[in-house]
């Protein structure tokens, strides 16, 4: 959090001779806090520094954790950030310093398919199935590590997304953003994974579309599965996140519980009016 960009409230109830006092949120955020919080945290990024360009570090220090069974939301202006820090986290993209844990184990830079592995699925914000292939064989795509599987899993997840059983035999191509979207979901959760990262789950759909997937990702966590939700819908994400974070220029400029985030003047101002309105 940038020294800037410290508001002079008094929420975190300090003392009077410290200026310009943070607040809660915003305490929260600080390394110190972070270093507290996140201790039995099962996926932890610490002070992450990565970018895409050389010499242009898009993550600049970002801390951020996500404890067993949480449902945690990433909120944020375009081009924060949001996007790149699940990259980090799927080592996606080259980590420039800071480091990844996982239970424990330091993760930073392993390869995606190490993660998968270890139980972490990453649904993408983008070209998220296969248009060509049919829905049960972008499923067969997500099993590629444990194929013998498949059927048990299908049958999981088609419970999770009826359609998704429904219409096995129909191209991805063929089918509506919103049916895309749980396609890509599914084809996430056939590996079983502990830990799922979504991108904008809920981009592009219709606001009826976009309920349905917050509500499915509240069951999908309530089945045991800790979630990171990067949304534009930063409302709706914060309605339903057990924690919030706030990125902003590549750090997390507040954090706290979903709804105390969106009942918090600065973010308000600062972050759900703006994000409001362009949407
Ligand atoms: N492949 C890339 N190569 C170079 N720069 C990139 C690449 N992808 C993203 N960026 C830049 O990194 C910054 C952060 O992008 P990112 O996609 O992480 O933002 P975001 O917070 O997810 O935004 P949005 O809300 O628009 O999805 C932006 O300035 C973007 O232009
Ligand atoms: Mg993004």
């Amino acid at each position: 959090m940038s020294e800037s960009n410290a508001p002079a409230g008094d929420a975190a109830g300090g003392s009077p001779h410290t200026a310009p006092e943070l607040t809660r949120a915003q305490l929260a955020a600080t390394r110190e806090e972070h270093v507290k919080l996140a201790e039995s945290a099962l996926l932890r990024a610490d002070e992450l520094v990565a970018g895409y360009v050389p010499g242009v570090n898009i993550l600049r220090g970002c801390d951020f954790y996500l404890n067993d069974g949480e449902l945690v939301g990433i909120i944020g202006p375009n081009g924060a950030g949001k996007s790149t820090l699940l990259k980090a986290l799927f080592g996606l993209i080259p980590v420039r310093s800071g480091t990844v844990r996982l239970r424990d184990e330091d993760i930073t830079s392993a390869p995606a398919h190490t993660l998968v592995r270890n139980g972490v699925g990453y649904v993408p914000q983008n070209n998220n199935v296969f248009p060509s292939l049919t829905i049960e064989e972008n499923l067969q795509m997500g099993m590629f590590l444990r194929s013998s599987k498949f059927a048990e899993r299908f049958d999981h997840v088609s419970q999770l997304f009826p359609m998704l059983g429904e219409r096995r035999k129909q191209k991805a191509g063929a089918l509506s953003g919103g049916e895309r979207q749980m396609v890509a979901m599914g084809r996430a959760l056939m590996m079983e994974p502990s830990v799922l990262l979504l991108d904008e789950p809920s981009a592009g759909l219709s606001p009826a579309f976009q309920d349905d997937v917050f509500i499915r990702c509240r069951r999908i966590n309530a089945s045991g599965v800790s979630i990171i939700m990067v949304e534009q819908n930063a409302r709706r994400c914060l309605q339903i996140c057990d924690r919030g974070y706030v990125l902003d220029q590549g750090r997390n400029a507040y954090t706290d519980s979903g709804r105390s985030l969106m009942n918090d003047p600065k973010v308000i101002e600062l972050y759900l009016g703006t994000l409001a309105t362009a949407r």
